[in-house]
């Protein structure tokens, strides 16, 4: 072979390519041998093309040495590009040379294995082209909330992810021995959001965050990446206008610049391109109303669970926000409501197509008072919180802020049946390895 630079894939596939010359490297996506002919389906990360090299073009020996390469082995090819109609995509490259970089062991992947064993052989599954699908399209979920959240001026922090607060509440948190003292790895940032909201006025962080529920379930992960964001200066009506306009964005984005990996997954692109603000919003006690004359055993006080949430959202399109839950049912930094002391003002943000909470979102409570006497009630020791309850003391503000669960949100816009398929290695209460 000689010395020129490789081309990506994607090249062979350009108009001014046909009949040229390529170099290419890549991994074998497939591989069968007849007549004399070889026929590799190679991959990069730009695409996949189909490589026919002759024995008598490559010579027996190189013919016998690329036959042997298994799938996943490695190989880099010479050849040209030329029109062939059976081609995936029309066209093939007819290598002058292959040269194995790394023929591989029998790959030990394929179809209709246990999903148990697939999850174990997970380093190895990711290479599938639903996986690279998938990890494409969450790359540019993520790049796209970090555009939308630069154009309006939020500004990107990185709060620590071990601490001595249980943020949520505590008991789901994944406690750690930090030096003989209890450490905790992080629910949320939201506190520190709060801290570092004062000097900067409109913050985010994507950080992982850890939740110790032992909830076997298609939406829960025990580490998930959250992406939080705190505004001063707002309100929970002008949060969910936020949260809308993120939403629709970010959607529309992945639409635009992923639209064949989106269809890989089975979501056709149009559907996100269909969504648009306003979302509709919901009060928490309507909902209890319209779940209780569709037969569920509900009243003002419930959780709504995975199954009420689908109910209510199962025939739409459209994401829904369900607004001023009861306040026993959430968490103590919320604003409680002021013309109905019994509800907070927040809003879970349910996915369309039954696929549930996406966000949690809430005004935060200013009054220090207040905010004891909810720690008070929650049995919640206020020890760890005189660092937070400081934060009213000194130039408090009206401020709002929500909470993403990018995985949540992807298993939605790509419509995956389980939330671990949104991330390459799931943290689930059964399994943290590979
Ligand atoms: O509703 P949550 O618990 O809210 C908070 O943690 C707030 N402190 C966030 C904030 O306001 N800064 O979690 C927020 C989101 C949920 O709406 C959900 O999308 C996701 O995080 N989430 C999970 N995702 C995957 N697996 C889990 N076990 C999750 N728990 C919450
Ligand atoms: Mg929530």
């Amino acid at each position: 072979m000689t010395g020129l630079p490789f081309d990506p894939i994607a090249r062979v596939f350009a108009p001014e390519a046909l009949g040229r010359s390529v170099r290419l490297r890549g991994w074998v996506l497939r591989s069968r041998s007849s007549g004399g002919i070889l026929f590799l389906l190679l991959r990069d990360r730009t695409g996949v093309v189909q490589v026919t090299g002759r024995r008598d073009a490559l010579g027996d020996a190189a013919f016998a040495t690329a036959e042997h390469v298994q799938i996943e082995g490695a190989v880099s090819v010479e050849g040209t590009v030329a029109e062939d109609r059976r081609a995936p995509d029309g066209r093939e490259v007819r290598a002058t040379a292959i040269a194995v970089v790394h023929a591989g062991e029998p790959f030990p992947i394929w179809t209709d294995q246990t999903e148990e064993f697939r999850l174990d052989q997970r380093h190895l599954v990711i290479r599938s082209q639903e996986h690279v699908a998938t990890f494409r399209i969450k790359a540019e979920f993520l790049r796209a909330c970090r555009e939308f959240l630069d154009r309006e001026e939020v500004l990107e922090m990185t709060p620590p992810v071990l601490s001595g607060n249980a943020a949520e509440g505590g008991a789901e948190a994944f406690q750690i021995d930090y030096f003989g003292r209890p450490g905790y790895l992080s629910q949320t940032a939201q506190l520190y959001l709060e801290a570092l909201l004062f000097p900067h006025e409109r913050v985010y962080a994507l950080t992982p965050s850890f939740r110790a529920e032992k909830s076997r379930t298609p939406r829960h992960l025990t580490e998930y990446l959250h992406l939080e964001v705190e505004l001063a200066w707002c309100d929970l009506a002008e949060l969910l206008d936020f949260v809308e306009r993120m939403i629709v964005a970010t959607a529309h984005t992945i639409a635009e610049r992923r639209p064949k990996e989106l269809e890989t997954l089975g979501r056709a692109p149009a559907e996100l391109l269909a969504l648009e603000a306003p979302f509709p919003r919901l009060r928490y006690a309507e909902a209890i109303d319209r779940l209780a004359a569709q037969g569920f055993p509900v009243h003002f006080g419930s959780d709504l669970g995975a199954a009420e949430e689908r109910a209510l959202t199962i025939e739409s399109r459209a994401p829904l926000f369900v607004t001023h839950y009861p306040r026993e049912l959430k968490a103590f930094y919320m604003t409680q409501t002021r013309d109905d002391p019994r509800t907070v003002d927040a809003a879970d943000l349910l996915a369309p197509e039954g696929y549930g909470e996406i966000v949690g979102a809430s005004s935060r409570e200013t009054d220090i008072e207040r905010l004891k006497e909810r720690l008070a009630a929650m049995g919640v020791d206020p020890a760890p919180y005189e660092w937070y309850l400081d934060l009213r003391r000194h130039g408090n503000v009206p401020h709002a802020g929500f909470g993403l669960g990018v995985e949540r949100v992807l298993r939605w816009m790509l419509r995956r049946e389980h939330i671990r398929e949104t991330t390459p290695f799931p943290r689930t209460p059964s399994r943290h390895t590979p």
